[in-house]
């Protein structure tokens, strides 16, 4: 692996200490390992961040990264942005080989979790074995549960900060500032993929591909269904009881 080296004098101190306080904290947390399943609206992208400071887990989003690959115009990007773009699903292939490289991030030491993956039946056959090679298991599927009526609202009024992945909804979720993501200012974009006739075809995917997912791991006993549809911090307080 390549080493990247670092001058930790060019670091503010601020910025250290926050990082040592934030490892102090975590040191004693036990691993987690998380999958978050739910149809495009259902609240995963908005609760993952939430876990992922409270449990010390990285957040690996497939959508984030397929996306961030598609604008930088990679080899992967190129190949992944027809399918994103009319709402189908990029190959399993893919998929798999960018969450075996992205788990070993250091960030990922205590665990992780999975937003957005697996989408089919073959991925999660496909992680169960890349888990069991590393002698780890999933411990909870999240199963953000919610009636496709409501999606079309969510979708068409959330706004993203693309480099940090955080998103907003002009009713649900506004910014301080209209248009501005609250922590660095920068300007909100709205995903391409997110018009109702997109929706249409993501939903549809969900219902087809996805669903069986949780199927899979209900028969291992792991699976904790959520009321998504409910207000936001309702959701974030059901997440916090079931991982508690
Ligand atoms: P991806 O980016 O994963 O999109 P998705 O699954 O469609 O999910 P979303 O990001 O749309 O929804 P979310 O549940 O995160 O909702 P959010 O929290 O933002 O995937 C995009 C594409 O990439 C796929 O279509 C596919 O082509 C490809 N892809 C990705 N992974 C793949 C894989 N594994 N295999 C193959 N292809 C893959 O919330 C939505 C809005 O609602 C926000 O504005 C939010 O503020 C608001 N909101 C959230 N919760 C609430 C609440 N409780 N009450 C009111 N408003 C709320």
């Amino acid at each position: 692996m390549a080493s990247i080296s670092v001058n930790l004098e060019e670091i503010p101190s601020e910025s250290l200490m926050n990082e040592l306080l934030r490892r102090m904290k975590c040191a004693p947390k036990p691993e987690k390992r998380l999958i978050l399943i739910g149809p495009p609206g259902s609240g995963k992208g908005t609760q993952s961040p939430i876990i992922k400071d409270e449990h010390c887990l990285c957040h690996l989003a497939t959508g984030d990264m397929l996306r961030a690959a598609v604008s930088a115009k990679t080899p992967l990007g190129i190949k992944a942005k027809e399918a994103m773009d009319k709402g189908e699903l990029v190959s399993d292939d893919l998929v798999v080989g960018i969450i075996d490289e992205a788990m070993k991030k250091p960030s990922c030491k205590k665990g992780f979790i999975l937003d957005g993956v697996p989408r089919t039946v073959a991925q999660a056959q496909k992680l169960d074995e890349m888990l069991e090679r590393q002698g780890v298991k999933i411990d909870k599927v999240l199963d953000f549960a919610i009636d496709d009526a409501v999606l079309e609202e969510r979708i068409s009024g959330r706004w993203i900060h693309p480099a940090s992945g955080r998103s907003y909804h002009t009713k649900f979720a506004p910014p301080r500032v209209s248009g501005v993501d609250d922590v660095t200012g920068e300007p909100l974009i709205q995903r391409k993929d997110d018009t109702a006739a997109v929706l249409k075809s993501r939903l549809e995917s969900f219902h087809r591909q996805t669903q069986p997912v949780i199927n899979y791991y209900s028969k291992k006993g792991i699976v904790a269904t959520l009321h998504a549809e409910k207000p936001l911090t309702d959701v974030t307080d059901e997440v916090r009881k079931v991982l508690s």
